[in-house]
């Protein structure tokens, strides 16, 4: 099965699906890493607050790493200057890779000027330790702020988005401004998988609640990195791309917020 990609304003290319890392921690991360790529997962999605860069480095061990798409993020508490390169730096000695394919600011921290920020990301582009420059969990308000000063494009943001939680309005300025938005806790961290709108829908279209949930998060528009930590779910979260859900039944699953 293959995972679609999309196109990103600096000209590479991310996968529309991942793996989410977070509280994956010691071999059942690796083994979930591992198990996820050989099944054809080929971004990984991680942080460094996530405290399992080696985990991964240990997975990612006997693969080729030109096929692979790592994420990382850095803590917002260390956006100054020296502390992004450093804290960047540190990261791609745990991960064992000598580049990332997208770093993101974890978070906002108005008390750091953005510009600074950026300063270290660009340079950390420049120098070939990250690909593309992304965010996570910017508003409106922050992105525009970022936009203002941007060398190398903003690509993406990575944001809650869930069909029960997601932001129109910021969906609708990154379409515009064609940063991709990355869906995370796409299944609503497992809670909203009981939903009635959502069990009738998947007994209709004979899918599971987690894939419908997902598939509409495409077809929004976003991509997403799902977590598990089961081989079995492994699997039901990546079949979601030569099916879809009708336009009608996207409204329906909408109204039923
Ligand atoms: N940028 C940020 O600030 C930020 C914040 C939060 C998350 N993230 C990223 O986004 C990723 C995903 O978000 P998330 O981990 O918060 O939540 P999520 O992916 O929405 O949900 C994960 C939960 O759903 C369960 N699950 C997974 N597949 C399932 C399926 N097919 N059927 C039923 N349950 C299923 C998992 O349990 P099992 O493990 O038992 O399968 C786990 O408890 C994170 O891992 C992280 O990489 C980023």
């Amino acid at each position: 099965m293959d995972v679609f990609d999309c196109e990103l304003r600096d000209g590479y290319s991310m996968p529309m699906l991942g793996l989410g890392t977070w509280q994956l921690r010691g071999a059942r991360c690796t083994y979930i890493v591992k198990r996820a790529i050989e099944l054809g997962y080929r971004l990984i999605d991680t942080a460094d607050a996530y405290g399992n860069h080696e985990e991964i480095r240990e997975a990612l061990k006997g693969f080729d790493r030109s096929n692979l798409f790592i994420t990382t993020k850095v803590r917002h508490g260390n956006l100054r200057y020296h502390d992004v390169i450093r804290d960047c730096n540190r990261s791609l000695r745990e991960i064992g890779t000598e580049y990332v394919d997208l770093y993101l600011i974890h978070w906002p921290n108005e008390m750091i000027p953005i510009q600074e920020t950026l300063t270290a990301f660009n340079e950390l582009v420049d120098d070939g330790k990250i690909r593309s420059i992304g965010v996570s969990n910017f508003t409106i308000r922050h992105l525009t702020s970022a936009l203002q000063t941007e060398e190398h494009p903003i690509t993406n943001n990575q944001v809650r988005f869930h069909l029960y939680d997601y932001d129109q309005a910021l969906l609708a300025f990154c379409k515009k401004q064609q940063i991709v938005v990355t869906a995370y806790s796409p299944l609503g961290r497992g809670r909203i998988l009981h939903n009635p709108a959502l069990l009738e829908m998947a007994r209709r279209y004979h899918r599971t609640p987690a894939q419908i949930c997902l598939r509409w998060c495409l077809q929004k528009g976003a991509a997403v990195i799902p977590k598990t930590s089961s081989e079995e779910r492994l699997k039901e979260n990546m079949d979601l791309f030569d099916w879809e859900i009708a336009a009608q039944d996207m409204l329906t699953l909408e109204a039923s917020r």
